[in-house]
């Protein structure tokens, strides 16, 4: 009985039609532009995995910002690369940091940019660990003590979020409390709620120079096979303070997009982490796919999934087209 009283194509005969009954719209505003910031000036390298992303320094680094904020970005993320490593990680809450210092930079010189920074410790640690080391082994607790001190370093520079993405267990409650303890009670936590042992960073490893120099990081991050622990430790880090939570990588994990989205009433980011984005870049550089189609494509699946913020390499590229 259906056909030919219903015919779905009805609505898709013309581009006025199909944009009136579009379900799913991106703005500039939804995206955060990740950046990698350095020691040194007129510093401007290219990530050979990531064309068109660069290690910047902290003057390259706030034209890039002034770029984001004039062209709508919701915001960016940093990254630092440390002068030097070492054990304990003391580049990543040094109060003159390369990130605390380029977050008072960027407050300088373009203060309407949303500010957030990743916290974690893996590109500050010479063995490219997420934490403290002890007996092989990356040691929770007292890897909480350097998280909470890097997220009020970073809150005393200026950062307007800070989001850990360590996949420590109680972070977001650490960092909760030596925020407040601090005077940060206003400071949001964008926490990593979900973040899994995926290969899809390989790009970034290089670009953030923190790929660990030994064994792997699944002792800490999730099994890409689990979707029910991905609920539960969104679940804990909401409990512990979290006001945003993330998925991460975006694409793989749809699902378990969706299905947050479903059950938690929490803002929902997804990170398109730097594999997704290379996989595009490098089809498109062989002539196998069309960029901008395939990035639209893939954000406005992130989109659908349930995620209203999308931390994306391609958010420069994505907002000049929308
Ligand atoms: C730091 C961190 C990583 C990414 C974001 N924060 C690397 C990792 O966990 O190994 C990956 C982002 C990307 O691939 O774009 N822990």
């Amino acid at each position: 009985m259906a056909y030919p009283i219903h015919r779905m194509r009805r609505l898709r005969a013309t581009e006025p039609l199909r944009s009136l009954v579009r379900e799913t719209h991106l703005e500039p505003s939804q995206f955060i532009l990740p950046l990698f910031v350095c020691p040194g000036e007129g510093v401007r390298r290219e990530i050979g995995a990531m064309p068109g992303n660069f290690q910047l320094s902290i003057d390259e680094l706030v034209k890039d910002c002034a770029e984001a904020a004039s062209l709508g970005i919701g915001g960016v993320i940093l990254f630092g690369l440390p002068e030097s490593k070492d054990e304990l990680a003391s580049g990543a809450y040094a109060e003159d940091g390369i990130v605390q210092r380029a977050v008072r930079a960027i407050k300088r010189e373009v203060p309407r940019l949303l500010v957030i920074t990743d916290v974690c410790n893996c590109e500050y640690t010479s063995h490219g660990h997420c934490g403290k080391v002890v007996n092989g082994d990356v040691d929770n607790d007292a890897t909480l003590e350097w998280l909470a001190a890097s997220a009020v370093s970073h809150a005393r520079a200026g950062a307007d979020i800070v989001a850990p993405s360590d996949m420590m267990d109680g972070r977001v409650a650490a960092i909760r409390k030596a925020l407040d303890a601090a005077g940060f009670a206003k400071t949001p936590i964008l926490s990593y709620a979900a973040k899994f042992a995926s290969v899809f960073y390989g790009p970034f490893r290089e670009a953030a120079e923190s790929a660990p120099q030994f064994g792997d990081r699944r002792s800490y991050q999730m099994d890409p096979a689990n979707g029910r622990e991905a609920m539960r430790e969104i679940e804990l880090d909401i409990e512990e303070g979290a006001d945003i939570i993330m998925i991460k990588p975006a694409l793989p994990y749809l699902d378990l997009i969706r299905m947050a989205r479903d059950r938690f009433d929490v803002p929902i980011a997804a990170y398109q982490v730097s594999g997704e984005f290379s996989m595009i870049v490098a089809a498109a550089r062989n002539g196998w796919l069309d960029r901008d189609r395939a990035m639209l494509e893939s954000l406005t699946a992130i989109g659908r999934a349930g995620a209203s913020i999308i931390l994306t390499y391609f958010a420069r590229d994505a907002a000049r087209l929308l």
